[in-house]
C-alpha cells in the first residue's frame, strides 16, 4: 500500500483549484437509474470512491462512459438488467446505498448490501428504511442484505425524519421523483450537495422545492428525461486546502472555492485568527499572526461545522495558543486520528465524544497511520507543518476522496511525495 512522506517546510504560496464534490458526485450518479435518457456530469472528481459507483451502477445494467480523463461521466440506464447492489461492491463505500430509492422507484424491487466505507461509527439504514416505507415500500432485512419492494409503486407521503440524514434524504428525493403524488420531507438535510441533486432532477423534469431548507416537498411525475449537469465544487476539499496556510503560514488562493459553501467553518477559522477573502476566482486564505488562537468547535449538520473537516480542523488546533474542545456530534468514533496526532507531539485527550486539545508550540515528524479518509489529510496537513519528516502509511482511503494531493500541495510549496509499495 502507498505511503505519503511529508516534509514540514514553512509558509505556502500560490493557488489550489478545488475539483468538483466526491459527496455531490456520488448521489448524482444513482440519478441515472431514475431514466432511460443520457445523464451527463461534468466537473467529477478524479477519485476511487466514484470508480466504485461506476462499477456498481454498471452492475445492474447501466452504461457508465468516463470522458476527458475521468472530468466527464456519461451515464445511461436503458436495459437495467439487475435490482441488486452486491455486497462486494457496497462494503467498499457506504454511498452504494445510494442506489436504494432510484433502483426501488424505476424497478419496483431493489435489494441492497449494508454498506461498509469508513470504520467512523456504526452507521445504520434506519432513517432510509423508515422513509422509503413511508412511501409505501415494504422492506427486510435478510442475510445482510435489505430487501425492498412497492408492488403497487411508491406513492407520496408526508415524513419526519427523526434526523438530518444526508443520505437518507438524498434516496427519499430520488425515489419521490417517480412516486405518485406529492412528498414532503420533514427534517431534510441541507447539505449543498442536496441542492446540487435537486437542481440536476430538476432539469430531468422532477418537480421539487425546498432544497437547501428543512422541508423538501415532491411532486411525483411518470417519467424524468436527460440532463447535463456540472457538479458542485467540493466544500470538503476546499475547506482542508483553506486549513494547509492556517497551518503552515503563506497565503493561497483556493480557485472555484465559494462562502456559501462553507458554512459556521469561516467564523471559526477568524476567531482562531486565518483570514478569508472572496477573489474572483474562489477564496484567498492567510493567517493574521505566526500562531493562531484555540477555538471550541461541535459537529453539526450544515450550515454548522462539518464532520468532514473535524479532523483537518484538530490538526490545526494542536499548535494553537490554548485549549480548544472538540465535539463531534454526528458520528460517535471520529477520533482516531487523535492518537496519531498525539505520536506527532499532539496534547489531545479525548472523552467519548469530546476531544480537549492543548496546543502546543510545534508538532514533530513521525510515522503515522491513516485511519479513515478525512483523518489521512489531517495527517497530511499535520505533517506540513510538523518539524521533520511525517510519513502518513496505509493511504488508501486518502484516494477516495483526495485527487492529485501531492500536486495540488506541491504546487504551492509544499514538500510532500507519494512513496509506491513495492
Ligand atoms: C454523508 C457524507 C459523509 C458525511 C456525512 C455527514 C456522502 C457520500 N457522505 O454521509 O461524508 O460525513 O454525510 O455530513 O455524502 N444515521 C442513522 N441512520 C441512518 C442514516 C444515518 O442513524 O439511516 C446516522 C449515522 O450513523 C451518522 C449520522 O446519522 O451518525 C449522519 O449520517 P448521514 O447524514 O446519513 O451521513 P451519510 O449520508 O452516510
Amino acid at each position: 500500500m502507498d505511503s505519503i512522506l511529508v516534509t514540514g517546510n514553512g509558509p505556502l504560496h500560490g493557488q489550489i483549484p478545488i475539483a468538483g464534490a466526491k459527496n455531490a458526485c456520488l448521489a448524482l450518479m444513482p440519478v441515472t437509474l431514475l431514466s432511460d435518457e443520457p445523464l451527463t456530469l461534468t466537473n467529477a472528481p478524479r477519485l476511487s470512491d466514484i470508480k466504485t459507483m461506476t462499477m456498481l451502477l454498471q452492475s445492474v445494467g447501466a452504461e457508465v462512459t468516463e470522458m476527458q480523463d475521468g472530468k466527464v461521466i456519461a451515464l445511461t440506464s436503458h436495459g437495467l438488467n439487475s435490482h441488486t447492489a452486491d455486497y462486494e461492491i457496497v462494503r467498499k463505500m457506504r454511498a452504494s446505498n445510494l442506489v436504494l430509492g432510484p433502483l426501488l422507484a424505476r424497478m419496483g424491487k431493489a435489494v441492497v448490501s449494508l454498506p461498509g466505507g469508513c470504520a467512523i461509527g456504526a452507521r445504520p439504514m434506519d432513517l432510509h428504511v423508515e422513509a422509503l416505507e413511508a412511501l409505501g415500500a415494504q422492506i427486510e432485512l435478510k442475510d445482510g442484505y435489505l430487501h425492498a419492494e412497492a408492488p403497487g409503486g411508491l406513492k407520496g407521503a408526508v415524513h419526519e425524519m427523526r434526523f438530518a440524514s444526508v443520505g437518507a434524504t438524498e434516496n427519499v428525493v430520488m425515489a419521490a421523483t417517480l412516486a405518485k403524488g406529492t412528498t414532503v420531507l420533514k427534517n431534510a438535510a441541507r447539505e449543498p450537495e442536496i441542492v446540487d441533486l435537486v437542481h440536476c432532477l430538476r432539469k430531468m423534469g422532477a418537480q421539487i422545492e425546498g432544497e437547501g431548507t428543512s422541508t423538501i416537498t415532491i411532486e411525483g411525475v411518470d417519467r424524468l428525461h436527460g440532463a447535463t449537469h456540472q457538479v458542485v465544487t467540493d466544500r470538503i476539499e476546499l475547506g482542508t486546502y483553506m486549513l494547509a496556510p492556517a497551518i503552515c503560514g503563506g497565503e493561497v488562493e483556493l480557485l472555484g472555492g465559494r462562502l456559501d459553501l462553507v458554512g459556521t467553518f469561516c467564523e471559526k477559522l477568524d476567531a482562531a485568527g486565518i483570514d478569508v477573502q472572496e477573489t474572483p476566482n474562489g477564496l484567498k486564505v492567510s493567517r493574521r499572526n505566526d500562531r493562531v488562537r484555540a477555538v471550541d468547535v461541535t459537529t453539526e449538520p450544515f450550515p454548522g461545522f462539518p464532520t468532514d473537516l473535524q479532523a483537518q480542523m484538530m490538526a490545526l488546533l494542536a499548535t494553537a495558543d490554548g485549549v480548544s474542545v472538540l465535539e463531534e456530534k454526528i458520528f460517535e468514533n471520529r477520533f482516531m486520528h487523535a492518537p496519531e496526532l498525539t505520536r506527532m507531539g499532539a496534547n489531545i485527550d479525548v472523552h467519548g465524544g469530546t476531544a480537549t486539545v492543548t496546543g502546543v508550540e510545534r508538532l514533530k515528524g513521525a510515522p503515522v497511520m491513516a485511519t479513515d479518509l478525512r483523518a489521512s489529510v489531517s495527517l497530511i496537513l499535520a505533517g506540513l507543518a510538523a518539524e521533520g519528516e511525517t510519513i502518513v502509511n496505509r493511504v488508501y482511503h486518502l484516494d477516495r476522496g483526495y485527487e492529485h494531493v501531492e500536486e495540488k500541495l506541491q504546487a504551492v510549496g509544499a514538500k510532500i511525495e507519494r512513496i509506491k509499495s513495492q
